[in-house]
């Protein structure tokens, strides 16, 4: 338990692979210090160089926010960051994810936020990045090449697309925030799906490699590190919120914690060809084919 800062300068320099996290927002959750967005500023610049220290060169860090609201103002918090880091030369973005989601509160004088965002930022010019272990099915693995030299060859990758910047609940895959009915769902007030931080965990980490937290809540990053086979790290201010941490993680090791997999939302027709997978498609894709 204890202080974000005090977790990252307690880790080793250049011995982290991937940091990934929700940092609070300041909007008035029971855990928030206060409804300010000069303190988010303030906490993203207090904790920034220790993040860089212990870093591995190559490494991620990945910001997860949604939108500072306060009296019907909206900031919104990914936009903060990057200008924030914007004249950084080490720290260089790759993409802004944008997680699309179904549920959340119905706004009566705005539209109603159905996302919030991803920052993936890099240590350096030379990053790990492992694409096709964060590939999902294609809904129409067998699309051929209708024209040109490889006219009738299938034209998707066997092992799957690119994700893609938008993970969203209308694409083939859907990853849902994590409300009442949510099978993850513990009392910490904020959540994120490990489906969301399992997809960063492939592509940004190595087997084996190290994933820090340091706004660790219900442990959804550790827990998520975990099942991929990397290693986790994580702290947070609040001890209830570590013992959920706790709790999951002897779960995981005991076998049934409840974890919602990065599954379809949407099916492909069975009867069109292109819904068929081809014979050399990876056997995951057959959860998709049905
Ligand atoms: C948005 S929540 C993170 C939720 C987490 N991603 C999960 O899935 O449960 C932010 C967390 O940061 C913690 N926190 C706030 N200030 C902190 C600080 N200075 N150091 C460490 N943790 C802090 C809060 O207690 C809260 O659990």
């Amino acid at each position: 338990m204890g202080d974000a800062l005090d977790c990252l300068e307690r880790l080793s320099p250049a011995s982290v692979d991937l940091i990934v996290t929700s940092p609070p927002y300041f909007v008035g959750k029971e855990y928030d210090a206060s409804q300010s967005v000069k303190d988010f500023v303030a906490e993203i610049r207090r904790v920034l160089p220790a993040m860089m220290r212990c870093l591995k060169p190559g490494g991620s860090l990945c910001w997860q926010v949604g939108n500072h609201v306060q009296n019907g103002r909206l900031t919104p918090l990914d936009a903060v960051i990057v200008a924030e880091l914007q004249s950084d030369n080490i720290f260089l973005l790759r993409n802004r994810i944008v997680w699309t989601f179904g549920h959340g509160v119905h706004e009566g004088k705005r539209f109603s936020g159905r996302h919030e965002t991803v920052l993936w930022y890099t240590k350096g010019a030379e990053y790990h990045f492992d694409l096709d272990a964060s590939r999902v099915p294609q809904l129409y693995p067998g699309k051929r090449h209708y024209k040109g030299p490889k006219k009738g060859s299938w034209s998707g990758n066997p092992l799957g697309k690119n994700p893609g910047d938008v993970w969203d609940i209308g694409d083939v895959w859907g990853i849902p925030n994590v409300k009442a009915s949510h099978i993850e769902k513990t009392e910490h007030p904020c959540q994120f799906p490990t489906a969301l931080v399992r997809r960063l965990v492939v592509a940004l980490s190595p087997k084996g490699g190290l994933v820090v937290d340091p706004y660790l809540g219900s442990g959804t990053s550790a827990v998520s590190a975990l099942l991929e086979g990397r290693n986790a790290v994580g702290c947070d201010l609040e001890r209830k919120y570590l013992q959920i941490a706790e709790s999951r993680i002897q779960s995981l090791i005991q076998g049934n914690l409840p974890v919602r997999e990065d599954i379809p939302v949407r099916m492909p027709d069975p009867d069109e060809s292109v819904a068929k997978l081809p014979p050399h498609f990876r056997p995951m894709m057959e959860t998709v084919d049905g």
